[in-house]
């Protein structure tokens, strides 16, 4: 198969055998080098998994060439290399047939593979469903600045009332106005003369956003902050030009998605620890969720928010973004595509996904998905100021 999906699937099977190789006290590199390499010789994928992805790869017109198969000399490490594999396969063709990390395990151990390693795999596993953790107190501000956000005919008034009552508002305002996108000919010092500047509608999300950054207030979500007013700013206007569903709930959609990867940065140190070194060696989050947390962030997410008291279209829209063949919400599918426009790599490609949400949105071609891409990128870092 091409090389970057074949180097990409490579990496998640290394990044899952270390791990193993590190609960069985093995040595890392022989079985990173080998997991890395198994592809040199060969496919090694099987059955109509490997068929339906081959049909796949040919309709995107990925070019297919086939290779030998390598043979790790070491058993222990071949034994390795087959779990995480099997796991790896187990969540690349989920699209197709879709399973918990439990059912996966559970197929793998009645696979007849080395108990040992399978044993191993297990235990990446929190041993129980991890307790979503207490974020910051859901902000009474954030719920003030929601329904501005959803408010037609938003007044200056409206605006003014809800910056008075938070300072950090203020100064969100204050600075996205004087940033160099909107050049004030002079430094604007007032809320008035700022919400002129900018626009009413630019207003509005700039305080949603300063009402949801104190989440991401850590210096390491930083990142995730810029990804998300990312998927805000895409997902708003994926949702104005197909009328598929509401502009500003899909801001809002896009500002919390992944509340779930924030959330799985407060669970404990080894647990944190082994998903950050899964997630950074596969590039792949999903990956090292599925095998930590026992599912994706997305359903992880929607726990978390579940008894925030929010809507609970947008707690499925959380929880699906990353399985939009599970649901009938086009909120969900609209941020799946979100997601890939942000090219954030936080989910195994999968083309039957991206085809579900093309069909939700209507969309008939790909490139339709990236046009004006680079307004958003522009208009997402500009609303990651704010806060
Ligand atoms: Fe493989
Ligand atoms: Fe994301
Ligand atoms: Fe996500």
């Amino acid at each position: 198969v091409d090389q970057p999906w074949t180097e990409a699937h490579c990496r998640r099977v290394a990044a899952l055998a270390c791990e193993i190789a590190r609960r069985l006290q093995v040595p890392l590199d022989p079985v990173c080098d080998a997991a890395l390499a198994h592809h040199l010789s060969g496919p090694c994928l099987t059955g109509n998994g490997l068929d339906r992805l081959l049909n796949d790869l040919r309709n995107l017109n990925v070019a297919i060439v086939s290779a030998p198969h390598p043979s790790p000399s070491d058993a222990r490490v071949e034994s390795i290399i087959e779990v995480a594999h099997a796991f790896e396969q187990g969540l690349e063709f989920s699209p197709y047939e879709p399973r918990s990390a439990s059912e996966i395990l559970e197929e793998i151990a009645a696979l007849g593979f080395d108990p040992a390693a399978v044993q191993a795999l297990r235990s990446i596993a929190v041993s129980a469903p991890p307790v979503p953790p207490k974020l910051a107190a859901y902000p009474s501000v954030l719920f003030k600045a929601l329904a501005l956000l959803r408010k037609d005919n938003t007044t200056f008034s409206d605006i003014e009332s809800l910056v008075r009552s938070d300072q950090v508002m203020a100064s969100s305002l204050l600075s996205v106005a004087n940033a160099a996108l909107y050049a004030p000919l002079t430094p604007i010092k007032s809320i008035g003369r700022a919400v002129a500047h900018i626009g009413v509608e630019t207003a509005k999300k700039v305080l949603v956003a300063a009402a949801a950054r104190p989440l991401f207030a850590s210096s390491r979500l930083r990142g995730l902050w810029q990804h998300s007013t990312e998927v805000a700013t895409v997902a708003e206007r994926l949702a104005r030009a197909k009328g598929v569903a509401d502009p500003a709930e899909a801001f809002v959609a896009g500002l919390i998605h992944d509340i779930g990867r924030l959330a799985t940065e407060s669970l404990g140190r080894e647990t944190v620890e082994a998903h950050h070194r899964i997630a950074d060696d596969a590039q792949c989050v999903v990956v090292a969720d599925m095998a930590v947390l026992g599912c994706d962030h997305g359903a992880f997410g929607a726990r978390v928010i579940g008894n925030w008291g929010v809507p609970s279209d947008l707690v499925s829209t959380v929880e699906f973004h990353h399985r939009p063949e599970l649901t009938d919400s086009v909120m969900s599918k609209l941020i799946y595509l979100a997601e890939f426009i942000s090219e954030s790599d936080e989910d195994i490609p999968s083309v039957v996904r991206l085809k579900i949400g093309m069909n939700a949105l209507r969309m008939a071609t790909m490139s339709e998905l990236f046009e004006q891409n680079s307004n958003d990128r522009r208009v997402a870092s500009l609303l990651a100021l704010a806060g």
